[in-house]
């Protein structure tokens, strides 16, 4: 399936993703030779999460917190009203969540995961269960501290590499209605729907799905939480590949969204292109359980644990999220690598999703066993020969079972995310170009082992390091076919 998004066709019958945006601030790039890459990586220990930005030329390891703002929201940072108590810029978020999210109570936090802490504990006792399409990271460690099991009720098929299935993200209706039958609606928290499903490729749910999940929820009495943070792309995508809602406008797509859920919260990182985050809702029961909370972890309820002068700024991003220009030039941008590569025969996840580019490490790298973790072998490669820091999602971020054996990942993936309004067309390109290199060259590539293996999200801190000498063989490789050239 391939989304033309806002593509342009050109005179030449090609669809190019241009840029609706002109650039008006720039950082300077580094790219260096790849002897100094290789150095830097192993003094990176092999982890990606520890590569120092003078040393990376495109970094393409999350969204968060990178993406562009836009001229209007620096500015609305000039204007911050500094207040422990009442801000004014607080107001001004406020009524913009209500416009966008259609929710009355707004309680804000330093970033997503803060919500996620608040809203386990508030909602989850020993014992219950919290289904969902797919976990991420930090929600699942929260909930787990709570004494909450989560059940990802995604369908099948959802986790095919190659698929033209426009709802990748979608909860299994039959699997959810299982849950209630095998646990009983008193020990479901709640269900919880993230919105372009990070871990899985960033791939959306449909409109549908919500509204037949929504009728479980109510039959059974369970409360609906959406997790936001990516929900912009999403409400795209349903606009994009949902037929009811092809002449909507985002905004109208985002109130409807939001209308099933009883409560949603976010990462600012992600959805206004800011930092923070924040938990919304119209029930004031649900509102005043989580209220005193919010002030013991997070600070006043005006303010969150963020500066002001981001408070503005999200004020002004979220609604630029409705802005089609603004939320689909991410997704043109992986819609534009994805089919390069996929035309390529490079194995990578389709349709395109949200987010980012993600490389499926055990199809592009066979003959890695998963013990060897091939997710961060290619993450490690592509930095090596191209200066490109890609995150790895697969059995490093995993953790060891009681026998201290891996859990192998459901999926090694490598994802190269598209920040919005960050890359330009000539960057994408030269990501396709080293990607396609490294395809070519993939046997060169070996695996990986620790030196330095910490007990807990061992993905962020830990150390390792190549097997072999593979990484002198690729560099050899390298500088035969591209001679002096970075
Ligand atoms: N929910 C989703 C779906 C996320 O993708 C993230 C963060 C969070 C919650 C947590 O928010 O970082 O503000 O505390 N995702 C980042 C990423 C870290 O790189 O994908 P946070």
């Amino acid at each position: 399936m391939t989304d033309q998004n806002n593509a342009i066709k050109f005179y030449s019958g090609q669809q190019i993703p241009v840029e609706l945006h002109k650039v008006r601030i720039v950082q300077k790039l580094y790219l260096k030779p790849i002897e100094e890459r290789k150095i830097a990586m192993e003094e990176a220990g092999f982890n990606t999460f520890l590569l120092s930005t003078k040393d990376i030329f495109l970094d393409m390891l999350t969204d968060s917190g990178t993406n562009a703002m836009s001229d209007n929201q620096v500015s609305s940072m000039l204007q911050a009203d500094d207040a422990y108590a009442g801000s004014q810029s607080f107001y001004r978020m406020e009524k913009a969540l209500r416009d966008v999210f259609g929710k009355h109570y707004v309680l804000p936090v330093h970033q997503g995961r803060a919500a996620e802490n608040i809203v386990s504990q508030v909602f989850i006792k020993k014992g219950d269960v919290i289904p969902m399409n797919y976990h991420f990271t930090t929600t699942k460690e929260h909930m787990e501290l709570n004494g909450g099991k989560v059940l990802e009720i995604y369908a099948d098929d959802a986790l095919e590499i190659k698929s033209d299935k426009p709802f990748k993200g979608n909860i299994d209706i039959d699997k959810l209605k299982a849950v209630y039958e095998e646990y009983g609606k008193d020990r479901v928290a709640f269900v919880r729907m993230e919105a372009s499903t990070n871990l899985i490729g960033g791939q959306p749910f449909s409109m549908q799905n919500m509204r037949d999940v929504k009728k479980i929820c109510e039959e059974n009495g369970s409360m609906m939480v959406l997790d936001a943070s990516l929900i912009g792309e999403n409400a795209w995508f349903i606009k994009q590949r949902e037929e009811e809602f092809k002449n909507s406008n985002i905004q109208e797509i985002l109130l409807e969204m939001c209308g099933y859920a009883d409560l949603i919260y976010f990462s600012s990182r992600k959805v206004s292109s800011t930092r923070g985050g924040g938990i919304v809702t119209n029930s004031k029961d649900l509102y005043l359980k989580m209220r005193d909370l919010l002030v013991l972890y997070e600070g006043f309820l005006t303010y969150g644990g963020m500066s002001v002068r981001e408070i503005e700024a999200m004020a002004v991003g979220i609604v630029e999220t409705c802005d089609e220009t603004v939320i689909s030039q991410s997704p043109s941008f992986i819609a534009y690598a994805v089919n390069q590569l996929d035309d390529a025969g490079i194995p990578v996840i389709t349709p395109p999703g949200a987010l980012g580019c993600h490389i499926d490490a055990k199809g592009f790298l066979p003959h890695v066993p998963q013990q060897e973790y091939p997710a961060g072998a290619l993450a490690t490669a592509l930095f090596i020969i191209s200066g490109i820091r890609g995150m790895e999602r697969g059995t490093i971020s995993s953790v060891r079972d009681e026998n201290g054996d891996d859990i192998l990942a459901d999926v090694e993936l490598l994802r190269l995310a598209f920040p919005r309004r960050v890359f330009t067309l000539s960057q994408t390109m030269f990501v396709v170009d080293r990607v396609k290199w490294l395809y070519d060259n993939r046997n060169l590539v070996g695996g990986l082992e620790w030196i330095e293996e910490p007990p807990l999200l061992r993905f962020f801190m830990g150390r390792l390091k190549a097997k072999t000498d593979w990484p002198e063989k690729l560099m050899a490789k390298f500088k035969q076919d591209f001679g002096e050239s970075l």
